[in-house]
């Protein structure tokens, strides 16, 4: 058995309870409100938001069902930004399903991410107004927006640093993972070393998580990605891999890249001059070295929790967001 699956075993019935606490808190008496909110609620996924929340309040000792609304939350806000990243990215399929714009147009898929975040105010409104949840969570929702702002504007770039990326991504992606992991561990303890030992985790797996989802988008197919294989590089999107090989290549190479990027170049044309640029340069062992040195800083950071279950599980998923393959 994988050590994901083993992990999701190990806290089956936190999400199970986390599912149903979903498909609660989201319905809607309209039914095709209620139809098109399902389509992305139901709609698969790895729950790796959930997992963070879940273990990380059990590695602080907490086993309350408190957790399972903060895990929805985080869940919740982590769709509504892919419902509206799909619109930007103009995507046509998501965790293997349609995406909302492409089955009812930009419209709705604007309005259910909406819809999603004013469940997520009232969830929290509803537990208490004077805890640390609200404000972690304006602040990430906050950075994820201007992550995708920065991202947007720096779009047709071709010299983006990849200090520059890597500041990103630790906003577009980067906030939420780390939010996950801060959030369960504030239902747990108030100590300040264990706090920052989850947030620090949860930087270095948010990074190591986005630049892995870079490398997927050119080494795996739309079937296993749930997503369309080369969609990046269908945007003309400087992702890890692009930065990387852009430095490492010659004039020539980086030209022809551009071009590619840039223009309406054929794209099975894009694909192969790109893969063989991958290849010569070693760019997919690169990446995931890089990734792989984030999630060992991860696991370093747990070093100060007990020798838990769930902190076990924690270096496992570590490794998993290396290591998967969608
Ligand atoms: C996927 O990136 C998108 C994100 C990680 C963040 C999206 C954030 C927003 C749309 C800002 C608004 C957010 C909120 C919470 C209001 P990707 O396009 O690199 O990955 P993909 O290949 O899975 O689409
Ligand atoms: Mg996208």
């Amino acid at each position: 058995m994988s050590s994901f699956k083993q992990i999701v075993e190990l806290i089956a019935d936190d999400l199970t309870a986390v599912e149903a606490k979903l498909t609660e808190q989201t319905a809607s008496e309209y039914s095709f409100v209620d139809m098109a909110v399902q389509h992305v609620v139901e709609g698969g996924g790895k729950r790796l938001r959930p997992i963070l929340v879940v273990l990380s309040a059990k590695v602080c000792g907490y086993e309350g069902s408190d957790a399972h609304t903060l895990a929805a939350v985080v869940e919740l806000i982590h769709v509504a930004s892919l419902v509206h990243d799909d619109v930007l990215d103009e995507a046509a399929i998501r965790r293997g399903r349609e995406t909302l714009q492409t089955k009812w147009g930009n419209k709705v898929a604007v309005l259910v991410g909406d819809y999603l975040h004013a469940r997520v105010l009232s969830m929290l409104v509803a537990r208490r107004a004077d805890d640390p949840a609200m404000a972690i969570l304006a602040d990430t929702t906050q950075a994820m927006c201007e992550g995708e702002v920065i991202h947007a504007y720096k779009s047709g770039d071709f010299d983006i640093s990849e200090a520059e990326y890597l500041k990103i991504i630790s906003f577009k992606t980067g906030k939420l993972i780390t939010a996950s992991c801060t959030l369960g561990a504030h239902l747990g303890t108030t100590d300040k070393q264990t706090l920052e030992a989850l947030t620090t985790y949860g930087q270095q797996i948010g990074t190591a998580f986005q630049i892995v989802d870079d490398v997927l988008d050119f080494t795996e197919d739309t079937d296993k990605l749930g997503k369309n294989a080369f969609g990046d590089l269908r945007e003309g999107k400087l992702t890890f891999p692009i930065i990387y090989a852009r430095s490492v290549c010659n004039d020539d190479e980086k030209q022809t890249l551009e071009k590619v990027l840039n223009s309406n170049t054929d794209e099975a044309e894009a694909i192969a001059f790109v893969e063989s640029l991958f290849q010569h340069y070693g760019v997919e062992v690169h990446c995931l070295k890089v990734a792989q040195n984030y999630a060992d800083r991860a696991k370093v950071a747990l070093t100060v929790l007990p020798e838990i279950p769930a902190r076990v599980a924690l270096e496992q998923l570590a490794d998993y967001v290396v290591a998967r393959e969608s």
